[in-house]
């Protein structure tokens, strides 16, 4: 057996390398834009009031006490389910401020023991914009995340 390693077969070695790595990069870029951009992003549509709904949910910090899709504060649940928690079916747009809106009213709850949540007085508007953003994320593929349901 030879036992330096002659120019070619380093040749051969480094073009061989490069193109093995580089077949693999290009294989997991498609895999993942089919993947990705195909199953994980919401299947709901962004009006603006999903949009006035998360800025709602940024002017009064809801997420200093929820977490959202598992990113947050872990006093409160998390809410980037609630709507499927709450049996609110996607398309039902009434339904979900209504929820919303009968939930928000009725805090704080106090009952003895339970982690109290604000009143925030917001009008029917603000309910529907923020149950929009509820019912938007909710929609989001998060292939399970976050793994427990009430975060
Ligand atoms: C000071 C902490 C705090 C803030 C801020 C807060 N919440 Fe809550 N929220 C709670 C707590 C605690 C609960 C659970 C109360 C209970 O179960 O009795 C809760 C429950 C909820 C629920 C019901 C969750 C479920 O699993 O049924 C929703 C929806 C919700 N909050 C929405 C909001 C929105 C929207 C905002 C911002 C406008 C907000 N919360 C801000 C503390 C907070």
């Amino acid at each position: 057996m030879r036992e330096v390693m002659t120019k070619s077969m380093a040749r051969n070695i480094f073009y061989g390398g490069s193109l093995f790595f580089i077949l693999i990069f290009v294989g997991l870029t498609i895999q993942s834009h089919f993947y990705i951009t195909g199953t994980s992003t919401t299947a709901a549509e962004l009006t603006p009031d999903v949009a006035a709904g998360k800025r709602l949910w940024e002017k009064h910090a809801c997420v200093n006490c929820h977490t959202i899709l598992g990113e947050g504060a872990y006093f409160a649940p998390e809410v980037g389910n609630v709507m499927t928690r709450w049996g609110v079916a996607p398309g039902d747009h009434v339904a979900a401020a209504e929820a919303l809106k009968a939930w928000m009213e009725a805090q704080p709850s106090g009952i003895e023991g339970r982690r109290q949540m604000p009143n925030f007085g917001l009008t029917d508007e603000e309910y529907r914009q923020i149950a929009e953003f509820l019912l938007w994320t909710d929609q989001i593929r998060t292939q399970d995340w976050p793994p427990n349901d009430a975060g």
